[in-house]
């Protein structure tokens, strides 16, 4: 990470998955977070954003992934040693582009934390009392009476999350949230488009009015956590040893990855921020946005940090139409998943079946009608049809004058060309299915365009004419692919490859203003013979 003293606004990007509980395999829920900020981090460092930062890692303390260490009869130090990696090689495999990965084990983690902690502390919202309530370990979080139920068994359970809870008395040093309700709904009224989707804001407007409370932040019950710094653990009266609640201590990942506080200065307000600091966007599942949407703003307020630039949530997948669970045996290997439909079919069926923001539901029936209409038949054949016209035919076509070009030409070039704008302003907002949509509209105006075109006629009637076609044909696909880098980046790298295509040549902003590519200025011919880049998944009988 390189931090230029002079922030010209533009430069920098930050995007940050959740940290994965290390209590499990990584399953595609968790898969599919990262993939939003990889294909994020990749398309701004493809548009020449010179300094992009890419976090992800694992959330290891806890009383949850405790009692997994325990269940599996290891210390919790082993336990996450081992687990941790689960997260780390899935990353490999899906080809993640993260610049660092970050455990919450870490001592520059430790030491941020309770930096963080002090600041709090130092400007008066913390403090100590016992804590008598319910607690929920699968969800590491508090709930009131209000929020709990019995079943008919007799035990007792969230009534949102369904999650067992338990009731807790103990030592705590508790934040004081209520005190910032005015701060949150103020800077929410006047920032709307911070947390997205729409219905998360509203919902999270209606909660921070419903009323804040204080919330515990400290435990005493348990060991496996970040020890609160010396002056407040001296504070005790219990002379118990308190541990950070485990989200202090995991939401603190997003400034840890950044150095912080090493890093950090005050902004002209007095906040402490950085470059990166300033752009950071927060991409999370729908269970955990009250966590960042009021407490974690709510910790920065009171260490007098500045916010984030934005939150988005996304929605859950499900498995044939039911409920992703441990319990239920139904959880989606993404390993599995890569070895059936190889690895950019399943980064693109995954952003590009559901609404980012809504939940959906995976099938495989559903993955291979996208991967046979989509990929193979739309945008594998149009490649494969112009690559073999140009292979057998064409090689080396030099880029035709305004003059030679029919008003269908350029009305199919215009669509290319309004291509980028389109695809950046979805990305901008994070909105993948519309950028992969505008990306797929031009795919289909391209097979009509061939078909009405029909350059296979005019080989020997009209050969310059059919040269001119399939120039503007590929004009077109190498935007196509080259808005597809961020999404499938080894099969866009095989049909550039094809061209012999320097890596250098391919950042964007070499072309974000440019009419056409003209990348045949820079195009040698292809040498090999194409060959499909998407065959057809077909399903192995018996
Ligand atoms: N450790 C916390 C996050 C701390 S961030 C400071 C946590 N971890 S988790 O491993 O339980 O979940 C990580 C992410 O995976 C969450 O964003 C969650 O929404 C997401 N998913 C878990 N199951 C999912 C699906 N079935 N579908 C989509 N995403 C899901 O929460």
């Amino acid at each position: 990470m390189s931090l230029s003293p002079t922030n010209t606004k533009g430069d920098y990007y930050y995007i940050t998955t959740p940290i994965y509980y290390v209590n499990d395999k990584p399953h595609i829920g968790h898969m599919y977070t990262s993939l939003a900020c990889d294909v994020l981090a990749r398309y701004n460092r493809l548009k020449g954003i010179k300094h992009v930062h890419f976090l992800t890692g694992t959330d290891e303390h806890g009383q949850k992934v405790a009692k997994a260490a325990q269940q599996k009869e290891m210390s919790c130090e082993a336990f996450t040693d081992q687990i941790h990696k689960n997260f780390r090689d899935l990353s490999k495999h899906m080809n993640f582009t993260n610049d660092d990965f970050i455990r919450t084990t870490q001592e520059r983690h430790k030491r941020a934390s309770q930096y963080l902690w002090n600041r709090i502390e130092e400007r008066g919202y913390l403090y100590l009392d016992t804590y008598k309530g319910w607690y929920s370990i699968r969800d590491e979080a508090f709930y009131t009476v209000k929020e709990v139920e019995k079943d008919s068994q007799g035990n007792f359970f969230n009534t949102v999350t369904g999650a067992p809870v338990e009731w807790v008395e103990e030592e705590s040093y508790f934040f004081k949230l209520n005190e910032f309700q005015d701060n949150l709904l103020k800077f929410y009224k006047n920032n709307s488009d911070f947390l997205a989707p729409e219905h998360q804001y509203n919902e999270v407007m209606n909660f921070i009015s419903g009323g804040l409370l204080p919330l515990s932040v400290s435990r005493t019950g348990f060991q496996w956590g970040i020890a609160l710094p010396e002056e407040s653990l001296k504070k005790s009266l219990s002379k118990k040893n308190h541990i950070m609640y485990v989200w202090m201590d995991a939401l603190t990942n997003y400034l840890t990855g950044l150095g912080f506080p090493d890093t950090f200065y005050p902004n002209s307000a007095g906040q402490l921020t950085n470059p990166y600091w300033e752009e950071a966007i927060h991409i999370i599942g729908k269970d955990i946005v009250r966590f960042h949407a009021v407490y974690w703003l709510a910790f920065l307020m009171a260490g007098n940090i500045a916010l984030p630039k934005r939150i988005f949530s996304h929605g859950w997948w499900t498995n044939e139409g039911k409920k992703i669970s441990k319990s239920l045996g139904n959880t989606i290997d993404p390993y599995a998943l890569v070895d059936k439909y190889s690895l950019d079919a399943v980064r693109f069926f995954m952003l590009r079946e559901i609404v980012f923001g809504a939940d959906g539901n995976f099938s495989h029936s559903a993955c291979v009608r996208r991967l046979n209409t989509d990929l193979a038949n739309d945008y594998g054949n149009l490649c494969q049809r112009v690559f073999s016209m140009i292979y057998n035919h064409c090689n080396n076509i030099e880029t035709p004058s305004d003059s030679q070009l029919t008003s269908e030409d350029l009305q199919f070039l215009k669509q290319g060309q309004e291509l980028f704008g389109r695809v950046d302003h979805s990305l901008s907002q994070q909105i993948f299915h519309t950028a992969l949509e505008s990306i797929m509209q031009i795919v289909r105006a391209g097979n009509i365009y061939i078909d009405i075109q029909a350059p296979w006629k005019l080989h020997n009637s009209h050969p310059q004419r059919m040269k001119t076609i399939l120039w503007v044909l590929l004009e077109n696909i190498l935007k196509i692919t080259y808005l597809f880098i961020p999404f499938m980046p080894h099969a866009c790298e095989k049909i550039f490859q094809l061209f012999s295509l320097d890596e250098k040549i391919l950042s964007l902003s070499n072309f974000w203003e440019k009419k056409y590519f003209y990348l045949f200025s820079y195009l040698s011919s292809i040498k090999e013979k194409p060959y499909p880049i998407f065959p057809k998944y077909i399903e192995k009988k018996g």
